[in-house]
């Protein structure tokens, strides 16, 4: 079978990534060393990054939409945050001891955040919310642990169950299944695993009062990431606010990527205040980094002074390199920025939304902020059974989009997760536009015979 006239463009287009995915193929599964970042037929090799641009290896400039998912805030080598890399690596990388940097950053955080009395930091999201799982356990001496379906709070079975809520086993939406992504999962962790609906308070409440007396933590995301920045309605968070309180339930808000949409975070946002927050990506500056904060009450758990404290080791935890980063990249984090960030985001959508209307494509841009997410779908979108179909269910037209929006320098998730950073400005945005306007015009007669239920004359 002949390869789509789509992907045979954009084999020609890189022909020396395609060279370098085969290479990769000889050492890694698929080609790849993470599968977040990889897809068919093959990634573009990146040389270098500079500001909103990353060059590959064909030589080919790109405005970088992805920053390294949602991590780099301000895109990359800001000379704040490359200064301060250069200033601390003749210092040493990790000292296995506190350092000012450490207090410096944290201090900061705990200004910022107004759940966060005392924090840990963690070498990822994932180490944080793991961390969070297990204070709450600790804290409430219950096991099960509730999270939302299509929620992700990184790599690891409780943290991905039900990601992907599959419409023939996902059962009810007022009792959703707790559901495998693939066959590592022990059937004790989906036992202690209860789906909650998004988006559904009424539904919730229920659920929470159900397995209060089971239930050591609610974990939500006030952006639904990875199932297309769906945003959380306040009324839900405050449903969850209430209900736990009303059990002793623990409240974990993850925000390792929601803190992009205010420097206090989603939870100042909305004005609803968890037990414990989970931080990540953009804390870092751009290298590894997560957190996990609290109640000082909480996190006393943590402490090595206690009896018998929460264990936390992790050796790369608050490393002296990362801190530098982060710190540099905090301070240059402010209500200003991020001000300017969301109303890049919401342009950026609206020029999206606009590009669809024009080309009479059934899809449209949903997020919330500086995060923007394509979804081939028209209806409603509160929910990862609403944005399912906009996705995986809309079969190869994301993936064709994506190639073609490369094609014409514009760079984002393979699932057309989109998100802005400091080093842009309307001139960018209104380049990648420009790219859809363009790309649309590519793939319109391809999405007619592929999926024709996505083309029609209104939305
Ligand atoms: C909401 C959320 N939580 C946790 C994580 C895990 O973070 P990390 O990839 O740093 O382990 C991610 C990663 O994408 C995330 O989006």
């Amino acid at each position: 079978m002949s390869e789509h006239p789509l992907i045979a463009a954009y084999r020609a287009f890189a022909p020396t990534s395609d060279a370098l995915s085969k290479r990769a193929q000889m050492v890694f599964p698929g080609g790849d060393t993470r599968s977040s970042a990889h897809f068919a037929p093959y990634p573009l090799v990146i040389s270098s990054g500079s500001g909103c641009r990353l060059t590959d290896v064909d030589g080919h400039q790109l405005l970088d939409f992805m920053n390294n998912f949602t991590s780099l805030v301000h895109g990359h080598a800001h000379p704040a945050v490359v200064a301060a890399i250069e200033a601390q690596a003749p210092r040493g990388s990790a000292y296995a001891a506190p350092s000012l940097e450490q207090i410096e950053l944290a201090e900061l955080i705990v200004e910022r955040i107004p759940s966060v009395e005392q924090l840990r930091f963690t070498s990822s999201g994932t180490e944080g919310t793991l961390m969070a799982i297990r204070c709450a356990r600790a804290a409430t001496g219950r096991q099960k642990i509730m999270k939302m379906e299509g929620g992700y709070h990184g790599s690891y079975e409780l943290a991905e169950v039900s990601l992907i809520p599959a419409p023939d086993r996902r059962g009810p939406v007022e009792a959703p299944a707790s559901l495998a992504v693939d066959d590592s999962f022990p059937a004790s962790v989906l036992a202690d695993t209860v789906i909650c609906p998004y988006n559904e308070p009424a539904h919730a409440q229920r659920l929470i009062d159900a397995h209060a007396g089971e239930l050591a933590a609610v974990i939500v995301e006030p952006v639904l990431g990875s199932m297309g920045m769906v945003p959380a309605t306040t009324d839900f968070l405050e449903a969850l606010r209430q209900a736990t309180s009303k059990h002793d339930i623990v409240l974990i808000f993850d925000e390792v990527i929601t803190f992009r949409l205010d420097a206090g975070g989603a939870q100042r946002l909305h004005g609803v205040t968890p037990d414990l927050t989970c931080l990540g990506k953009i804390i870092g500056g751009g290298l590894p980094i997560g957190a996990v904060g609290g109640s000082r009450e909480l996190m006393q758990l943590f402490s090595p002074e206690r009896e018998r404290p929460v264990m936390h080791a992790s050796t790369f935890s608050g490393n002296a390199l990362t801190m530098a980063a982060g710190l540099a990249a905090m301070r240059a984090y402010t209500d200003v920025e991020v001000a300017r960030l969301n109303a890049l985001g919401d342009r950026l959508r609206n020029g999206f939304n606009e590009a669809f209307l024009q080309a009479g494509i059934r899809a449209q841009a949903i997020g919330q902020g500086s995060l923007v997410n394509v979804l081939f779908t028209d209806g409603p979108v509160h929910s990862a059974r609403d944005s399912l179909p906009g996705l995986a269910g809309a079969g190869h037209v994301p993936r064709l989009l994506h190639l073609t929006m490369l094609r014409h320098g514009v760079a984002s998730a393979s699932r057309l997760m989109y998100c802005v950073s400091t080093a842009m400005s309307e001139l960018e945005i209104d380049r990648a536009v420009s790219a859809m306007n363009e790309s649309l015009r590519e793939l319109r007669p391809f999405v007619s015979t592929e999926r024709p239920a996505l083309l029609g004359a209104s939305r």
